[in-house]
């Protein structure tokens, strides 16, 4: 496995991957790795592996400061780039890049050239965090520029996220093919997340009853298609009553492909909350009907 820091050495690994032929497949993170992360980088080495001509497993670690509003949680961001290493080496990936921040943004943090996905952003996360897909979708642009994979690899933990970057893709007509991968919990149901390791002990036995609420919301739609507001209202009441010291951010029913609310349930819909325990978000959601 080679790690790599520059933009240059990237694009050198890359070109000889592609002219022998092989499928690049990149997972773009920001480290702190967990089984979440390790379960994209294996369908992104078993995609590369079906290639009859063989595949390149890519792997950015780029904690990006651009998607991180003033008071959010970068400078806490859990780092850890030796265990991220070990784990990538043990997947089998081929390359990892780990760009400092002036590789990536070289004259200042703020780039002055942005990709903005208009609608997608305005709901959900985008609500209560301005400006933030606006530094997804500029840093994974630039990746995918960097690296020019085939194939890149998003968790559906960020629905939105994937949704976003799946539209900027269609848009821009990057020649890139999204592969959402699922959620990957916990044993107590919990979303596995770089930021459950900053929760405080009471705060983690409290965080499953997020997944334990997108559940009873499911299988109340499942059970009789209930108006979204009276299903939201439900699942409020079971995280006031399980996990006290979450604050609610929003529990939102949406249209999977539009994120805009809906009032009814009888199509296939997405629930999606975000909770805050202390300084920590944590994002979770369930697709009913897909
Ligand atoms: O999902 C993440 O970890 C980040 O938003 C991403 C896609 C790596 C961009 O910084």
């Amino acid at each position: 496995m080679n790690v790599v820091h520059t933009i240059n050495e990237v694009r050198s690994h890359v070109r000889a991957a592609h002219k022998s032929g092989k499928r690049v497949g990149l997972v773009p993170t920001m480290g702190a790795l967990h089984p979440g992360h390790m379960s994209l980088v294996t369908a992104a080495r078993k995609s590369a592996d079906d290639n009859p001509h063989g595949g390149f497993v890519a792997v950015s670690i780029f904690i990006n400061p651009t998607q991180f509003a003033p008071g959010e949680d970068l400078d806490t961001y859990p780092k850890t780039l030796d265990d991220d290493l070990k784990l990538c080496e043990a997947a089998g990936v081929d390359l990892v890049f780990a760009p400092g921040v002036e590789k990536m943004y070289p004259r200042e943090i703020a780039a002055d050239t942005t990709v903005t996905v208009s609608n997608l952003p305005d709901t959900l996360c985008g609500k209560s965090r301005p400006g933030h897909f606006a530094g997804v979708c500029t840093v994974v642009a630039k990746l995918f520029n960097i690296v020019q994979p085939d194939e890149a690899f998003f968790g559906a933990k960020d629905f939105q996220q994937a949704a976003i970057i799946r539209q900027m893709v269609a848009d821009l007509n990057l020649p890139v093919d999204i592969i959402i991968c699922p959620i990957i919990r916990e044993a107590d149901g919990l979303a596995m997340s770089s930021r459950n390791v900053r929760l405080t002990a009471e705060d983690r036995k409290q965080a499953p009853a997020m997944h334990a609420g997108l559940a009873l919301g499911a299988a109340i739609i499942n059970d009789s298609h209930t108006p979204a507001a009276e299903v939201i209202d439900a699942i409020e009441k079971h995280l006031r009553e399980n996990a006290p010291a979450g604050k609610i951010d929003y529990i939102q029913i949406v249209d999977p492909k539009s994120l805009q609310d809906v009032a009814a349930t009888d199509k296939s819909v997405l629930i999606a909350m975000a909770v805050k325990f202390g300084d920590v978000r944590l994002i979770d959601n369930i697709l009913i009907g897909e």
